[in-house]
């Protein structure tokens, strides 16, 4: 987006009318650039009002997400510094590894479009343009190593809040990276850390939420998008402002649990939005596979699983599947 449009959007968000003339003696520039700004912030699916004597108003923000919503959105944030955005990018987790030295701060990373976007144990995490939000939150906690165990606990709540306080669906989470609605999953995060001394540095979470019906998503039987769970009856778009104002708050309030809190403090609520205990899973560990159905995760984040010997295994990573 250009730096006037950018400009013209920002005063339109700040009142409620506000005249071309106005606008334009604001920015030194003519009315007639106002108009053209305004004419280019509608192509881009800004939908602003315009009255005769009154002026413009922004009625409704752009369903895409572009550097200044994002910005303006950060702007908000008691947690993040600052976000960057790209249309098209390799990897938002590559992108935010190479920006950790020069950000001192937590900051946000999104693109529109990933083409080499990856999952975890290094599959594809197929990222087609605009059909879903490829994030990578970076933290920078000043904790022990052995305390991330229990950051995905507190993230994968924040994230399941969000879907649900945002579309009104049922996000269930299954231990440990995946977030589901209707057996499905939606959403997958990534956790990576950067460490030194047994204490972690940076914590880079790479989130990818499938929002449009995908060729992909057809193909598997597992996978589900929002707009597929919302089962719009005509396209719609979603409201990406206002999931992406729902995350940031949740995910800011998450990562202040995690940091000052312990997960006992979370736990109830977790296992609430769980969708593993007692069913059967295949289990993968590093060195072996094993069949058992989860009963239970410990204060310390370990999940509890109980074979069909009666053994109980202390599972601290794995992939585990129905
Ligand atoms: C998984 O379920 O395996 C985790 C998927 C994580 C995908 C996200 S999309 C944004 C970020 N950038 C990447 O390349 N991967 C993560």
């Amino acid at each position: 987006m250009s730096k006037l449009n950018q400009e013209v959007l920002k005063l339109l968000s700040k009142q409620d009318f506000l005249s071309g003339q106005k606008m334009a003696t604001e920015l030194g520039i003519s009315r007639t650039a106002v108009w053209k700004a305004v004419k280019s912030l509608r192509e881009e699916g800004y939908t602003v009002e315009s009255v005769t004597n009154k002026g413009y108003k922004l009625v409704a923000a752009s369903s895409e997400l572009n550097e200044t919503l994002l910005t303006s959105m950060v702007k908000d944030s008691s947690l993040f510094s600052e976000v960057i955005y790209k249309d098209s990018v390799d990897s938002t987790q590559k992108l935010a590894f190479g920006k950790i030295t020069d950000i001192k701060e937590p900051f946000i990373v999104v693109a529109g479009e990933q083409t080499e976007g990856r999952g975890r144990f290094n599959r594809e995490w197929a990222s087609p343009e605009k059909r879903g939000l490829y994030m990578s939150a970076v933290f920078k906690p000043d904790i022990y190593l052995n305390e991330i165990i229990k950051f995905n606990l507190f993230i994968s709540l924040a994230i399941a809040n969000a879907i649900e306080k945002s579309f009104n669906l049922d996000a269930g989470i299954k231990w440990p990276n995946d977030i589901y609605i209707n057996g499905r999953k939606v959403c997958g995060f990534l956790t990576e850390v950067i460490s030194e001394n047994n204490m972690i540095q940076s914590i880079i979470c790479g989130i990818g939420l499938n929002l449009y019906h995908t060729e992909d998503i057809s193909k598997l039987e597992t996978a589900t998008s929002i707009e597929d769970e919302l089962k719009l009856d005509d396209k719609k778009d979603l409201d990406m402002e206002s999931f992406l104002k729902q995350l940031i708050i949740d995910l800011e309030k998450q990562y202040d649990q995690f940091i000052n809190m312990p997960f006992s403090s979370i736990r109830e609520e977790w296992i609430s939005k769980s969708i593993i205990f007692g069913k059967e899973m295949r289990i993968s560990e590093m060195n072996r596979t094993f069949m058992a159905k989860p009963v239970d995760i410990t204060d310390e984040g370990f999940l509890l699983a109980v074979d069909r010997y009666g053994e109980t295994h202390k599972i601290i990573s794995a992939d585990i599947e129905f």
